[in-house]
């Protein structure tokens, strides 16, 4: 039997979350603190811990199938890879930053200036479209100490909560790039791999589902049924059980984690009482 091979940043701002997800769809594998590959023993792929960087590269070569990175990395490497999936975690931008107390005029700023970066190609391709000649200085890691040591007069790099500019006296200016974590996957593979793929891709959406909705549950008088479900619409439509008490229900329902703290005022609004919001294990839509 062929085993998948999936790939995973082995330590960074990804790698809890990866981990993470595959585990939440019932994959079994030991952790890859000393380990740098290992085989789940109940599902059949083979994870491979690796610097993020790397994976576009191991991807496009099939060193491994598929690759869970920041979408960040796979466009700066521009390798041959397919993305098949946004995951929803590990959100984060590329931006330009300057020294917090220098004053910020527009992208014109840049012209002529030196800017570090691990992100050369991105970046190049900002300054060329907003035509402006920078000077680009690749660095691979800490890009943001090069204005404090003098390397550079600005940097472009990933602000996720911002506290690494801010420790270092940067502030941000322009956002160039929007990321998140991405599954990529090989061009070429077997039809055996492929249907593992399916099944693993199967259960990484129910898990996606899983975390973006709550399961909600409320009483209401019989008279604000209409305008509660019209608030809920849940899956296909709430379930509404009828209560002890005459002319009230209870209302069961699904609703989506962004939208949340609006749905649950209107729905006070409306009448509910009682409202339990519960985390939803998987979803299969
Ligand atoms: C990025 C970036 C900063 C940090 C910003 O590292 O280089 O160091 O995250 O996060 P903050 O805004 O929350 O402080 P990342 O893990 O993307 O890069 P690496 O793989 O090169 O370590
Ligand atoms: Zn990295």
């Amino acid at each position: 039997m062929e085993r998948l091979k999936i790939a995973v940043q082995k330590s960074g701002r990804l790698s809890e979350n990866s981990k993470k997800l595959l585990e939440e769809c019932g994959i079994k594998f030991s952790n890859g603190i000393s380990v740098l590959k290992t085989t789940a023993n109940n599902f059949p792929v083979e994870v491979l811990f690796l610097r993020d960087d790397d994976i576009p590269q191991y991807v496009e070569q099939q060193v491994a199938d598929i690759g869970i990175l920041g979408e960040n990395m796979v466009y700066e490497k521009a390798k041959d890879v397919e993305v098949l999936e946004k995951l929803g975690f590990a959100s984060c931008r590329l931006s330009l930053a300057i020294p917090k107390e220098d004053t910020y005029t527009g992208p014109a700023y840049f012209r002529n200036k030196k800017v570090a970066t691990s992100y050369p190609r991105i970046l190049g391709e900002y300054f060329l479209r907003n035509d402006i000649s920078a000077e680009i200085e690749e660095i691979s890691g800490s890009v943001e100490i090069a204005p404090g040591i003098g390397l550079a007069a600005g940097i472009c790099d990933i602000v996720s909560s911002g506290s690494t500019l801010l420790t270092n006296g940067l502030k941000e200016v322009e956002t160039i790039l929007k990321s998140q974590a991405v599954i990529i996957s090989s061009r070429n593979m077997s039809d055996d791999k492929k249907e593992i793929l399916t099944r693993l891709l199967f259960r990484i959406r129910a898990v996606k589902n899983a975390n973006e909705n709550k399961y909600i549950l409320l009483n209401a008088p019989e008279s604000a049924v209409t305008e509660i479900c019209r608030i809920l619409p849940g899956m296909k439509s709430p379930t509404i059980v009828p209560l002890v008490e005459k002319g009230w229900c209870s209302l069961h329902s699904v609703v989506k984690e962004d939208e949340f703290w609006e749905r649950i005022q209107q729905l006070k609004d409306a009448g509910a009482e009682g409202i339990l919001v519960i985390p939803i294990e998987k979803m299969i839509l």
